[in-house]
């Protein structure tokens, strides 16, 4: 252990103690959603199960609820709805990744967890860190009990790149098939156009740029935190791709992949992942025989914000299984949510029910309906546009946000709402469509009025 990695195994336990008791006083602090101990937190790392414990790693920013330099925070459950926060596993410690642990992913082998991540490095001098001045390097660190570390190592350095590439190349996402490793690692060209590398390797060490994915026309300029893999027999690329036109800063979404990805292939259409505001940058796993997606509820650079006076920002989305349909994905929470319902109330035609904080919201529609949560939110769908917005009416539960829509394939005919103490996740028909959203709302129960159809609310009980 070098003197670094030392002190801030102390000073983090430290601020988290210090911080703990104004975190855990915030009313819209969540419940069954991945969120910082203290400070700030962005996207999902190192995904995994190891026997029946899921492993969630998440960018940490612990000194600064609005950033700072980025450690893995980590978390553990059984369910996936009940986290148990565990100590940091990857502190910016090393010179290949002193300006931040960037984000990256997990392959567990025989009980032990290989985590491949970015590390990031900010050379002193007059740079842009864009072209120049910046290393993003592929890092691996292992992890025997899958809560401490054991060994932290640099593979690939900026100058193992193919060429062509700015400074700009991140996110590993690892994973095994046909007995060999692959990796695929989100890529800036200098020509400002968004990539993903695919690389090869036998060994989990040693690894061979083989492939570049990519759109024919130039489709944004970087894309970032990339994922491979294949569900129902056909593969699928998701990209956060930034610099394209979206009702978002950034985008966020996945292609179809036809052909083998290892050589000649093309990507199909690209499908937005979610419609709200706040979704970015997820990473999947396999569990068993499902497929399971977590994305940041969170956006970059974004023109609205969240509050963070209690010390923390932030969270996670609920797990949620993907399934295919045809060359769409459809994301519906995990079934570990069901398990949760306690207390079923029914929401008739235009009665305002009050319930729970955290309540997960079932109807059927037949045609126009209008959802209002905590008298400040709206979901309101048009039948003869097929078309769903969420807009805020009170501009003190929004924090700058304003409204987002999805004009849907088919006619709404399921609206699922699963609503935590700070955020609301909409899914529509089955998981076609799905807009997510954090939101502010006056502490206590939360109030729901549904019109045009009737509907039933669970409490969601932890
Ligand atoms: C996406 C991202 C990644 C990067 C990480 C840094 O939100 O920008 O590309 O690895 O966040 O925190």
């Amino acid at each position: 252990m070098n003197a670094l990695q030392r002190d801030l195994k102390k000073l983090v336990p430290l601020v988290e103690s210090l911080g703990a008791e104004k975190v855990e006083s915030d009313p819209h602090r969540q419940r069954f959603h991945v969120q910082p101990t203290v400070g700030w937190l962005n996207d999902p790392n190192g995904l995994c199960r190891i026997g029946d414990t899921y492993h969630v790693f998440y960018q940490y920013g612990p000194f600064d609820a609005t950033g700072g330099v980025k450690h893995w925070g980590h978390v553990t459950s059984r369910d996936l709805m009940h986290w148990e926060h565990q100590p940091v596993m990857l502190y910016p410690d090393e010179p290949f990744d002193c300006h931040g642990v960037y984000s990256g992913s997990a392959i567990v082998e025989d009980g032990t967890m290989y985590l491949y991540y970015t590390g990031n490095v900010k050379h002193p001098g007059d740079y842009d860190y864009i072209k120049q001045g910046r290393g993003h390097n592929v890092c691996l660190a292992t992890s025997r009990d899958g809560i401490h570390l054991d060994s932290k190592q640099c593979l690939l350095y900026n100058k193992d790149y193919p060429t062509g590439l700015t400074c700009h190349v991140r996110d590993p996402k690892v994973f095994a098939c046909d007995g060999r490793y692959y990796m695929v690692l989100g890529a800036r060209t200098v020509e400002d156009r968004g990539e993903v590398l695919v690389w090869e390797s036998a060994d989990k060490l040693h690894w061979t740029c083989i492939n570049t994915l990519t759109t024919p026309e130039p489709f944004g300029f970087m894309w970032e935190c990339p994922d491979l893999f294949e569900l129902d027999g056909r593969w699928f690329l998701a990209v956060s791709p930034q610099g394209i036109e979206c009702q978002n800063v950034y985008g966020c979404g996945y292609f179809p992949v036809y052909g083998d990805w290892r050589g000649a292939c093309t990507l199909g259409e690209f499908r937005h992942a979610d419609f709200g505001f706040d979704y970015y940058a997820p990473q999947s796993f396999a569990d068993g025989d499902r497929r399971v997606q977590i994305g940041w509820m969170g956006m970059p650079d974004a023109d609205y914000t969240n509050p963070v006076d209690f010390g923390w920002q932030h969270c996670l989305t609920v797990p949620r299984q993907l399934t295919r349909d045809g060359d769409r994905l459809l994301q519906n929470p995990v079934a570990e949510l069901a398990a949760l319902r306690g207390t079923a109330h029914d929401l008739p035609d235009g009665e305002t029910v009050s319930a729970a904080p955290c309540f997960d919201l079932l109807a059927a529609p037949a045609g126009n309906f209008t959802l209002t949560v905590a008298d400040g939110v709206q979901l309101a769908y048009c039948e003869a546009e097929r078309s769903c917005t969420l807009y805020f009416t009170n501009a003190a539960m929004a924090y700058g946000r304003t409204s987002r829509h999805v004009v849907l394939d088919a006619p709404c005919r399921r609206l699922r709402v699963v609503g935590d103490a700070s955020s609301l996740e909409v899914f529509l028909n089955d998981g076609a469509a799905v807009l997510s959203t954090r939101y502010y709302p006056a502490p206590g129960p939360a109030t729901l009025c549904l019109t045009g159809c009737c509907g039933t609310l669970y409490e969601i009980t932890l």
